[in-house]
């Protein structure tokens, strides 16, 4: 079972003793406050509003900010490797060109993860940044330990045949705490492969909308042969729809919410966390500021 849905029966738990009707000092009842506290804050490629996305140091800056989770996505190198990296080509984020998959990791960590940032957002620049590397999976799991919280998404797995088992073998040999760990995909099929190698596993169906989204009680049962939540983009989103999934006993973490406005709105409607490039507003909106 979840970490967040002991920590929100705990709390229910907690308001029941005392009345669960208190106003606390910034004016929102005691029930609210923690409601507000238990919004999963999932650091969405580290702090990447702020440095490199996948890069150790947005990793480390995510973790400063409190956020709860370290997103992490995946791409496999030509000689099976997994590494940390958003796109299935090099071009944007490093100062190399080409598919992810024509190259060795060797030849991967040559290339500079960091430059590129300070050019795009000349306002976070900073000299550090020049030269960071593309970390592994297994550098990360060593920097940042079995217990880290890792919400980690298996990408293009369809171009990477046997990245699931890879990724479930490094889980092990580095005695990952499964309780703290979420694995997402947009891929039901991926998911469904780690599901049946690992039962234990909790997974996130991730999902995408192009207009006001809608999901029905069949879609919802299908998911929930398999995860514990979905994970859909927070533009289109409505009330309705989270409560529809939540009342259904899914979590739901939207991705990418930026702006605090929007993440006041969206856990106002009941969602149990999202993915955020700056964990920082996120807090900030969890605290009532
Ligand atoms: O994993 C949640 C969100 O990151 C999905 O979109 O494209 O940013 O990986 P993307
Ligand atoms: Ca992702």
């Amino acid at each position: 079972m979840l970490e967040l849905k002991r920590k929100w029966l705990s709390a229910l738990g907690a308001l029941v003793i005392v009345g669960g009707i208190a106003t606390t000092t910034d004016g929102r009842t005691a029930l609210a406050k923690e409601k507000y506290k238990n919004i999963e804050n999932v650091s969405h490629r580290g702090a990447s509003g702020y440095a490199p996305e996948h890069t150790i140091t947005s990793y480390q800056m995510g973790e400063k900010m409190h956020g709860d989770y370290i997103e992490i996505d995946l791409q496999m190198t030509k000689d099976g490797q997994l590494i940390a990296m958003h796109d299935e080509k090099l071009d944007r984020t490093t100062d190399g060109t080409g598919l992810v998959k024509d190259f060795t990791l060797d030849e991967i960590k040559h290339l500079d993860a960091g430059s590129w940032f300070n050019e795009a957002y000349p306002q976070y620049a900073k000299s550090e940044y020049v030269g960071l590397q593309v970390p592994t999976l297994e550098e990360i799991f060593r920097k940042f330990g079995k217990n880290a919280s890792y919400y980690i998404e298996t990408k293009s797995p369809d171009i990477y045949p046997g990245m699931e088992k890879e990724l479930l073998r490094l889980i092990d040999k580095y005695d990952i705490n499964k309780q703290k760990l979420l694995l997402q995909s947009f891929s039901a099929d991926s998911l469904k492969i780690m599901n049946e190698m690992d039962p234990s596993l909790n997974l996130i169906q991730l999902l995408s909308y192009k207009k006001n989204a809608v999901i029905t009680d069949e879609e919802i049962a299908k998911i929930k042969e398999y995860a514990i939540g979905v994970g859909p983009n927070h533009t289109y989103l409505n009330q309705e729809y989270i409560q529809k999934v939540v009342n259904s006993g899914l979590e739901i973490h939207p991705y990418t919410v930026n702006d605090k406005e929007r993440m006041q709105q969206l856990i106002d409607w009941g969602v149990t966390g999202m993915f955020t490039n700056f964990p920082d507003l996120l807090n900030e909106v969890k605290k009532g500021k």
